[in-house]
């Protein structure tokens, strides 16, 4: 997976690229051609699973965003409710444990304070079935204290901002809810299209990478901007927000992810052309709903620049930018349309002359709290 850092110009850079191999790596030996293999859980694991009734996930940063996205999936796909946290809050609530729930964490590096401290804590509480994991660092504290772990096997990640673990993080758990839903009673023929669909990954990061150039230029555009709004509906609002942080962690800029439907709640206060209004829009059962939030920053003066899959009926005019994305299966798009959220946040951040990798006051891994 280590492909030479010579030919990049920065680890976020190469990291990003490696997303391909990484997300294969990280399916290896668990998608078989007609069932998941997830033996590495232990021979309990189905019981366990058949026994879950609520999902609590914990994580912070852009593994919260993978959290996020995993709510999605085990509401639609395991038909299980779940709640998602940001750690540092977790860990200083008063928890009421669900009935059967279980906790499961992500990490990239598996020794964020705030997270182990709220793996910790659930263990004054009798409530959870179990503990799990779902991390890039084998052997790392989270790894050694949770009752189950699934590593993703994304390889060292060096730039400070997270891409491959996060969609190697994403692919994981999709992995993981789609082996818990077809033990709840996932019918076979959805099963096995979910199956399929993950298989298409690593193609499809690839399809995606090619539009390196694109983004290169796009980026120039935001070089003078102060501030961006991102928008998203559904599953690709944590996309929207991932996208944001990405642009403050990489090129400083301020930007703020919004739930498209809240817009008329107070952000279409902010609309002028200076605003960059960035959106993502896949072809699923929202897409006419996000389209009309467009219309109402169209109509506002708003600058827009969509990043939509082709043959949405995008159009590109004045003020409304498109950026063609390949035809995705909607559950997977998150995964796929986080490619170039990164992709604009790293060439902004370069030609702003930033130190990419090592962004200032930031830190790779959070040791204390
Ligand atoms: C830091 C990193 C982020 C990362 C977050 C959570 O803020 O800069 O990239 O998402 O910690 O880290 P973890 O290792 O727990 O995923």
């Amino acid at each position: 997976i280590e492909e030479t850092y010579s030919q990049y110009r920065h680890y976020m850079q190469k990291e990003i690229f490696e997303q391909p191999c990484a997300i294969q790596n990280t399916i290896a030996g668990r998608l078989q051609s007609d069932f998941i293999d997830l033996s590495e859980l232990g021979e309990n694991i189905n019981i366990l699973f058949s026994k879950v009734q609520h999902v609590q996930i914990i994580a912070c940063g852009t593994s919260y965003h993978s959290a996020m996205i995993s709510r999605f999936w085990l509401e639609k796909l395991a038909n299980l409710p779940c709640d998602i946290e940001i750690a540092s809050e977790f860990r200083y609530r008063e928890l009421v444990v669900r009935p059967g729930s279980l906790l499961i964490t992500i990490s990239q590096s598996g020794e964020t304070a705030d997270t182990l401290a709220a793996l910790r804590l659930t263990k004054n509480y009798s409530g959870y079935l179990g503990s799990l994991t779902i991390c890039n660092t084998e052997h790392s504290t989270l790894v050694r204290e949770s009752d189950f772990a699934l590593i993703t096997y994304a390889g060292s990640e060096i730039s400070v901002a997270s891409t491959k673990t996060f969609t190697a993080q994403l692919t994981l758990m999709l992995i993981l809810i789609t082996y818990i839903a077809r033990i709840r009673g996932m019918e076979h023929v959805i099963f096995h299209q979910i199956i399929r669909t993950i298989e298409k990954l690593p193609r499809s990061i690839e399809q995606i990478l090619s539009l390196e150039k694109e983004i290169k230029i796009l980026a120039n555009k935001f070089i003078h901007k102060k501030h961006a709004l991102f928008l998203g509906r559904g599953s690709l609002l944590p996309i929207a927000m991932e996208g944001a942080l990405k642009l403050k962690e990489t090129a400083y800029i301020h930007a703020e992810a919004y739930a498209a439907g809240e817009l008329k709640h107070g952000p279409l206060a902010l609309i002028n052309d200076d605003i960059p209004v960035i959106v993502i829009v896949a072809n699923d059962y929202l897409i006419n709903k996000v389209k009309s939030n467009i219309e109402e920053v169209h109509a506002r003066g708003g600058k827009l620049y969509i990043f939509a899959e082709q043959n949405t009926g995008f159009i590109q005019c004045k003020n409304i930018n498109i950026t063609l994305l390949p035809k995705t299966e909607p559950i997977i798009a998150p995964i796929i349309y986080a490619v170039p959220m990164q992709m604009l946040a790293y060439y902004i951040a370069v030609v702003k002359g930033n130190n990419v990798d090592q962004p200032r006051h930031l830190a790779k891994s959070v040791t204390v709290e």
